[in-house]
């Protein structure tokens, strides 16, 4: 077949990382998406950002983080004085995963297999931009990077994993702050802020 083979060089362009994803049929997820997502930021960011998978704008859009959740994610990272423009943002799996509800696409989470099939698209953006500091939205991203035993609500913060960066966050998904009772969204945003800045900040 002419599939291309998950396994780009280390001479492999993050342009042609982009176009080999949007090419991948390793799982059956690109059947029902409309395009690959692949991340977006310059090669040489110094912090990158894993999400779990591209929503529905995202999908339509062809960008991470555009739809409601990446609109959270923009104002928190605003708070904790990050520039997104200045980072890597991408996601573990890059074809949206969802199941119709009428005239909408309803969002499913991708499943240890599809996690497995797209980490090597992962691991090769992770191996070009080479960033010093991952910061991990969610279980799905934590799962593809740092394994299955991994509990964002019990290893949230800061995680030891030298293999992917010399500092690694973990966090909640900011589609976690759009679902959680209104009574605690507040502090639920102002503890992902915190967590966001763990990322940067010189007193750990
Ligand atoms: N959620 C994600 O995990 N990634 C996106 O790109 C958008 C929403």
């Amino acid at each position: 077949s002419s599939f291309p083979v998950a396994d780009p060089a280390a001479s492999t362009s993050l342009h042609d990382i982009a176009r080999m994803t949007q090419a991948c049929r390793q799982c059956p997820l690109w059947e029902h998406a409309t395009a690959a997502v692949p991340g977006e930021g310059p090669e040489n960011a110094h912090i990158m950002i894993v999400g779990e998978q591209p929503g529905d704008r995202e999908d339509l859009e062809g960008r991470p983080f555009v739809g409601p959740a990446g609109q959270l994610l923009d104002r928190a990272l605003v708070e904790a004085g990050l520039d997104r423009s200045t980072c890597y943002v991408t996601n573990a799996v890059k074809h949206f995963k969802w199941t119709p509800r009428g005239k909408l696409r309803l969002h499913q989470k991708p499943g240890a297999g599809e996690i497995e099939a797209c980490k090597p698209w992962l691991l090769a953006e992770l191996s070009k931009v080479a960033p010093e500091i991952v910061i991990l939205l969610g279980g799905t991203a934590a799962r593809s990077l740092l394994g299955p035993d991994v509990q964002v609500t019990k290893h949230r913060g800061l995680v030891a994993a030298p293999q992917i960066a010399s500092r690694v966050v973990l966090t909640v998904h900011p589609s976690y702050l759009l679902r959680v009772d209104e009574l605690r969204k507040e502090a639920e945003f102002r503890q992902f802020v915190a967590d966001l800045k763990l990322a940067v900040s010189s007193q750990v």
